[in-house]
């Protein structure tokens, strides 16, 4: 199992809901589970290095806030292991330009490049080489990832079966995971799109460290369609089938049959930031202890790292012999 999260943006209610409590609640318990702050992938867009850094740490610390445990998973940043970026060149030439242009989240984000007059990296169109080697170099089975991912994972498992059909049996062929609901949380203000750490108007977006004032401020602002009582309609009410889907997703409940039990919007809105506050309060407290001793995460991911570099030095290695390169002497 491997998953990751990108230090781009502060965390969402979408990045935990759509993929980090399943990690915790269910992936990490499963086998042999890697997660990953995927900081390279962090350097695809404009960046600045200290914010990076500084971003890296709290997800880091986030990521084990939320209840991944250092004893039964392996926690580590992308960067500390050299194995990620030797695997990524492989695979880009296996991969074909077109393929990568192809990408939803390519289109997308070049356009917004494009739109604030920045230049798009290189690095924005070969990401998915990388995606696919940060899953590769572990022989993983399954993505534990959210919706919007899935066309990535899709990608990375022709890229392995391309590789193994030419060159030999090397890679295990993953597959995306998705949770059964909030696989895709939209923007409060926008529930056309995504809810994305890396936008630049947070109105609509929960972060998990938001206070719960705040919370509540956003919920009770969400954008709901006008129309009577609540009904769970995700083409026709998105900005309700949202709200009933993040408090499913709190509860445990059915988004539909929690539709029935709301006459109006306002209830529903006060009953989710509840719900998200609740949710969301054990998390906070346990980051506030743990940003006090940044010893201890550095030796959490100094030991991920290594840990995971056991694991995939020795998959690579097998990638560069059967691609064609001479072993060292
Ligand atoms: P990232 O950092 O954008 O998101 C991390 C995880 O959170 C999920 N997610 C969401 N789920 C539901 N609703 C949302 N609004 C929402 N926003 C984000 C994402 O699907 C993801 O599971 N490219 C990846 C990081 C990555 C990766 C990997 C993931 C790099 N290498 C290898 C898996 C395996 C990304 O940008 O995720």
């Amino acid at each position: 199992m491997f998953s990751g999260v990108k230090p781009t943006g502060h965390l969402t209610l979408g990045n935990y809901l759509g993929a980090v409590r399943r990690w915790v609640e269910e992936d990490q318990h499963r086998g042999e589970a890697l997660f990953c702050v995927v900081d390279l992938h962090a350097l695809t867009m404009d960046h600045d290095p200290a914010r990076v850094r500084r971003l890296s740490r709290q997800a880091a610390s986030l990521l084990l806030a939320s209840g991944l445990d250092p004893a039964v998973c392996t926690v580590f940043v992308q960067s500390h292991v050299d194995e990620h970026a030797r695997l990524s060149y492989l695979l880009e030439c296996v991969a074909s330009d077109g393929e990568m242009r192809r990408m939803i989240q390519y289109k997308e984000k070049t356009a917004q490049a494009v739109a604030s007059g920045q230049s798009v990296r290189l690095s924005l169109l070969t990401y998915p080489a990388l995606m696919a080697a940060d899953i590769l170099a572990y022989d993983a089975v399954e993505v534990p990832v959210g919706e919007d991912q899935t066309q990535h994972v899709e990608l990375t498992r022709d890229l392995a079966e391309r590789f193994n059909h030419r060159y030999g049996l090397t890679f295990v062929v993953p597959r995306a995971i998705n949770p059964p609901v909030a696989a895709r949380v939209m923007d409060l203000q926008n529930p056309g799109s995504k809810m994305g750490k890396s936008h630049d108007a947070t109105a609509g977006i929960v972060y998990l460290l938001d206070e719960p004032d705040v919370i509540v401020r956003k919920v009770k602002r969400a954008v709901t369609d006008s129309g009577a009582g609540v009904t769970y309609d995700r083409a026709g009410r998105p900005g309700l089938a949202n709200l009933l889907e993040i408090l499913a997703a709190c509860t445990g409940k059915k988004p539909a049959a929690l539709a029935d039990a709301y006459a109006g919007a306002g209830a529903l809105k006060a009953d989710t930031a509840d719900a998200v506050i609740e949710l969301l309060r054990p998390l906070r407290a346990r980051h506030a202890e743990l940003s006090a001793d940044p010893a201890q995460l550095d030796a959490i991911l100094r030991e991920g790292a290594a840990r995971a570099r056991s694991i995939a030095r020795p998959v690579v290695d097998r990638a560069y012999r059967a691609i064609g390169l001479l072993p060292p002497a």
